[in-house]
């Protein structure tokens, strides 16, 4: 596993490119940044690279995503990181506490769980930092006036959109249900709820698998826009009547819930591609009535059996399917790097004090979406010429 790590550090050009500026410049000498996000191979690279730009790092994982050997790993190198591989909410409420009694300069967030706990309790001297999801984004929106420091939201930028949530996603999903069911595409109805840009490339992906895709979303647009793409657009309950496959992706909570069973049909598999395991109600789904029996089938996938004869799988019980399951790698290690370039020049500029105090929750200025592209477009594409 720790060369599966190396394989992704050594893959990650961006970061590898900033990590040597960083072992000179040193912009979080002094500092400590404070991080709860997924801790896999990618973000060991974020994590080590902002190591070597001088600042101790305080990390503790996501829900039900960390891998211990990513843990190890970090551990052999100095990082603090806090917990063990949990799908408990309450141990893992009590380990992002732990990060935040660290009282660090600034915040990696990923679903905005650090922020709103910094709020309950805020320090002296606290710099800001950055929100990785959409989620976080629209949690502490609302809390702009409290937070009152330089927060800036990855995903709000142009290339986090294009380059992560449509391609990456969209590729990392399928590869997913593959992985996880060992199940085909072509010829099946799948059914994308949410038509952002991780739906989209959902859709995108599972259609070019030869699925029969269908989009559900609440926003007319949305549904314009998937339908104008060629998908079918059809009402929520006629479409999960006929699903082969169901695939969360809206960010918000309760979009499949217990009602929704006597809908579905027999061997239908439910995904989740969502930041928090809320989109499908599993707790609702395995207290069911109506079902008889709930058995492990495969590595990654239950099987709820029901009454009248059905069988409903659920995929890693709810949980984001592509960072989770058998042997789970997440978006592609190009997408990431990107990704990760930007978190790491935004807490660059809030360290130096070049963002505006008043940039609370905003999107990444566009001057570091224009270097990120360019050092792109020079390391990785003009590597191909
Ligand atoms: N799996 C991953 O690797 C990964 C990576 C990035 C983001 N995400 C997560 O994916 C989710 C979606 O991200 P996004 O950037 O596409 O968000 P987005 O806000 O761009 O799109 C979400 C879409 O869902 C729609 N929606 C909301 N409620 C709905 C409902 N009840 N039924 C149907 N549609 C509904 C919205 O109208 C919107 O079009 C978030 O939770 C995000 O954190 C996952």
């Amino acid at each position: 596993m720790t060369s599966r790590i190396e394989w992704v550090a050594q893959s990650c050009r961006l970061l590898n490119a900033i990590s040597s500026e960083f072992a000179e410049s040193q912009p979080f000498a002094g500092l400590t940044i404070g991080t709860g996000i997924h801790l896999e191979p990618k973000t060991a690279a974020l994590i080590m690279t902002l190591a070597t730009g001088g600042a101790r790092i305080v990390a503790t994982g996501n829900l039900n995503t960390t891998q211990q050997e990513t843990v190890d790993y970090l551990r052999g190198r100095g990082i603090e990181v806090i917990g063990r591989p949990t799908s408990d909410p309450e141990e893992h409420d009590r380990d992002l506490r732990e990060v935040i009694a660290a009282k660090p300069d600034l915040i990696l967030d990923n679903g905005g769980d650090l922020f709103a706990r910094y709020l309950e309790a805020p320090w002296e001297g606290f710099k800001g930092g950055t929100e990785e999801t959409t989620s976080g984004r629209t949690r502490l929106t609302p809390l702009r006036d409290e937070l009152n420091v330089p927060i800036l939201v990855i995903n709000d930028s142009p290339i986090k959109q294009f380059a992560e949530n449509r391609h990456a996603v969209g590729q990392s999903v399928l590869e997913s249900y593959l992985r996880i069911t060992n199940r085909s595409t072509g010829g099946k109805r799948v059914v994308v709820f949410g038509y952002g840009s991780c739906g989209q490339g959902v859709a995108a992906n599972f259609r070019n698998a030869y699925g029969l895709v269908t989009v559900v979303d609440t926003d007319p647009l949305k549904r314009l826009e998937a339908c104008l793409d060629g998908f079918d657009v059809t009402d929520r309950d006629e479409a999960l009547r006929a699903a082969d496959v169901v695939i969360t992706v809206t960010g918000h909570r309760d979009i499949v819930l217990a009602p929704d069973l006597a809908l579905l049909k027999d061997d239908v598999v439910l995904m989740n591609a969502g930041h928090f395991p809320q989109e499908i109600d599993v707790p609702a789904f395995l207290g069911h009535a109506d079902v008889e029996s709930v058995a492990d089938a495969a590595e990654g996938l239950q099987t709820l059996r029901t009454r009248d004869g059905r069988r409903i799988h659920l995929a890693t019980g709810g949980h984001m399917a592509n960072l989770a399951g058998p042997r789970p790698l997440g978006n592609s290690i190009e997408s990431m790097d990107l990704g990760f370039a930007l978190q790491v020049r935004c807490l660059e500029a809030i360290a130096l004090g070049t963002v505006s105090p008043h940039d609370v929750v905003v999107p990444v200025p566009r001057a570091i979406d224009e270097a990120v592209a360019s050092s792109y477009l020079e390391l990785v594409a003009g590597a191909r010429r």
